[in-house]
């Protein structure tokens, strides 16, 4: 059992915990602020579960890194010398010490900074100073972790078990993503916006757009009447619907003629790599998120001819969700770094033929998503502050929330899994 959990003595609190939860209501307010419980999703969730973590693009060299902080942990997503992704603990078999610092950039070897040992891409130990003679370097390898890439998205599971439902889902999902190519792709931008709130609020935001009137960028393009049954649209809304409603039957025709991937397959609170994917429409010109809808960089990615596409997005349990425009791609990964602070990594990834200046702009590429993520991170920071205050009592999600509903019982469920598969 890992060191940090709040078992055995506290099992009975817990339980009471996630049994004080209302169907189809926010969480109580514990889930949200309290230290326990966050030790608790690190290593219930984020210990145990598929998390994203890059995509093959932002490592396209040998020697190409990305390190990924959540909770105490930190690894090294890495290009090895064969050109093969590996996932590596970035502690060093010596004593310990953080070998990278956290970001990303190249490198020949890896270079503990303490007394430099030295790992090769791989992990494989090639060099430890003064050994004593007989010294085994093979048994002093970086401790890998688990990874599975579908479609060019990296996803990491920590447990040294990792659960296999991953398989089934790639093979459902990779037929959508592949002809997007990210493996011919390079990244255009990346940022990081630290959220003030509990990583649940910022995917519980994340999954509905019962707030999207206040994305004035994104609903440019985004219709905004996702998530709504049909016949709870508000009345406001029902031009929108309409044009959803065209531009739809438009985008599936296309697909279906060209055979293109795109009904929606939604699991994501019936299994336990819980997901959703569907490519819809988008409106405007159904190109891209541009104020306009038109395509944002002119070197469209894999050998696409047409760019009016509209968005391929997933969304998987529990941190990730990126949309795939026949311009470019954006990844969405959210990473936990204190029960009221959470990291939001955006990337955009284009053709890696796209010429910055010349095929697409990085601001223009980047600003409908810059504002929503903004507008977000305000949203989090503000239910965040509300459910610390001793007056929150969890609320009932709307219907259109069915998604946030969705996510709740997720996390549940695997809290009880992890309840049930080690009860001491
Ligand atoms: S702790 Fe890394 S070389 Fe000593
Ligand atoms: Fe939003």
């Amino acid at each position: 059992m890992p060191p940090t959990m709040i078992r055995p003595q506290n099992d009975v609190s817990l339980r009471r915990l996630i049994d004080e939860r209302k169907p189809g209501h926010s969480l109580p307010a514990s889930f949200y602020t309290s230290d326990e419980v966050f030790n608790l999703d690190l290593d219930a969730i984020f210990g145990k579960h598929w998390i994203f973590v890059a995509s093959v693009a932002e490592i396209r060299e040998p020697g190409d890194y990305v390190t990924i902080e959540f909770g105490k942990t930190s690894v090294i997503v890495i290009r090895d010398d064969d050109e093969q992704v590996q996932v590596l603990h970035n502690v060093c078999r010596h004593r310990g010490a953080r070998i990278l610092l956290p970001g990303a950039g190249s490198v020949g070897n890896l270079v503990c900074g303490y007394h430099q040992w030295t790992y090769s891409p791989d992990g494989e130990l090639i060099y430890a100073s003064a050994a004593e003679e007989g010294f085994d370097k093979s048994c002093y390898s970086l401790r890998k972790v688990a990874f599975r890439v579908i479609s060019g998205l990296i996803f990491i599971n920590m447990s040294d078990e990792p659960n296999t439902d991953i398989d089934p889902v790639a093979e459902i999902v990779e037929p959508y993503f592949d002809a997007h190519q990210l493996g011919r792709a390079k990244v255009a931008k990346q940022i990081d916006l630290i959220e003030e709130g509990n990583w649940k609020l910022t995917l519980e935001n994340n999954r509905e757009c019962y707030h999207c009137d206040l994305h004035p960028e994104l609903g440019c393009t985004y219709f905004i009447t996702w998530g709504y049954p049909e016949d709870q649209i508000p009345p406001h809304l029902q031009d929108v619907h309409q044009r959803y409603l065209a531009a739809e039957a438009e985008l599936e025709e296309k697909c279906i003629e060209r055979g293109i991937h795109y009904k929606g397959n939604e699991q994501l609170d019936t299994r336990t790599f819980g997901f959703r994917v569907q490519r819809e429409a988008l409106d405007g010109e159904g190109e891209s998120y541009s104020l306009t809808g038109a395509k944002l960089v002119n070197k469209l990615l894999g050998d696409f001819d047409d760019a009016k596409l509209g968005r391929l997005s997933m969304h998987t349990q529990p941190n990730f969700w990126c949309h795939f425009m026949a311009d470019h791609a954006i990844t969405f990964a959210v990473l936990p770094i204190a029960p009221g602070r959470t990291l939001v990594r955006t990337t955009w990834l284009v053709h890696e033929d796209a010429v910055e200046g010349v095929d697409y702009n990085v601001d223009d590429l980047t600003h409908v998503w810059r504002e929503t993520n903004n507008q977000d991170a305000h949203f989090v920071e503000l239910a965040q502050k509300g459910v610390t205050d001793p007056a929150y009592v969890p609320g009932p999600y709307m219907p259109s929330e069915y998604q946030v509903n969705a996510f709740c019982n997720w996390y549940l469920d695997r809290l009880n899994d992890y309840i049930e598969e080690d009860p001491s």
